[in-house]
């Protein structure tokens, strides 16, 4: 609606390609840049039984067990992105999930180095981005 902001959270991960290759603070600067706040991150390392459940919608697809141990290959670094209309936000500044049909200077077309090895995740709708906050941050980690 017009004059009405509309403020949202999304999680976004920084996959271990880009941990990997030092990559976090560009990165970041890239969604500060592109109007997002990060008003939490930590990085981790995720076991395999946490990367199986966080992409459990995934299970029955052929590439589940190759994006599982990538996903378990070096540490990510999980966020919450804060601003307005940020969960589509995001997913313009990373670009499209196959780095070949990423639009020019978005993330994923500066840095992915393949489908499976992407640089970041985010979430794709609000009730998925509720779930996916909640996996990895509890309310109190959450400053804003
Ligand atoms: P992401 O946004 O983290 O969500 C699921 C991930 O699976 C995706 O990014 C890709 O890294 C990975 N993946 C690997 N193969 C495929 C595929 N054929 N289609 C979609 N996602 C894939």
């Amino acid at each position: 609606m017009k004059g009405i902001t509309v403020t949202e959270r999304t999680l976004s991960i920084i996959k271990p390609d880009a941990t990997k290759r030092n990559l976090t603070g560009q990165i970041n600067a890239i969604l500060e840049e592109g109007g997002l706040r990060i008003v939490a991150q930590k990085r981790i390392q995720l076991t395999l039984a946490q990367a199986m459940e966080f992409y459990s919608v995934h299970r029955e697809r052929p590439f589940f067990g190759e994006l599982c141990e990538f996903m378990t290959s070096g540490p990510v670094l999980v966020q919450v992105l804060e601003g307005e209309k940020a969960i589509s936000r995001n997913r313009e500044i990373m670009g499209a999930t196959n780095p070949a049909d990423a639009d020019a200077g978005t993330i994923r077309n500066r840095f992915a180095l393949s489908l499976t090895e992407n640089s970041v995740h985010g979430s794709d709708a609000g009730d998925t981005a509720a779930v996916e906050i909640g996996f990895f941050f509890a309310g109190i980690e959450l400053v804003g």
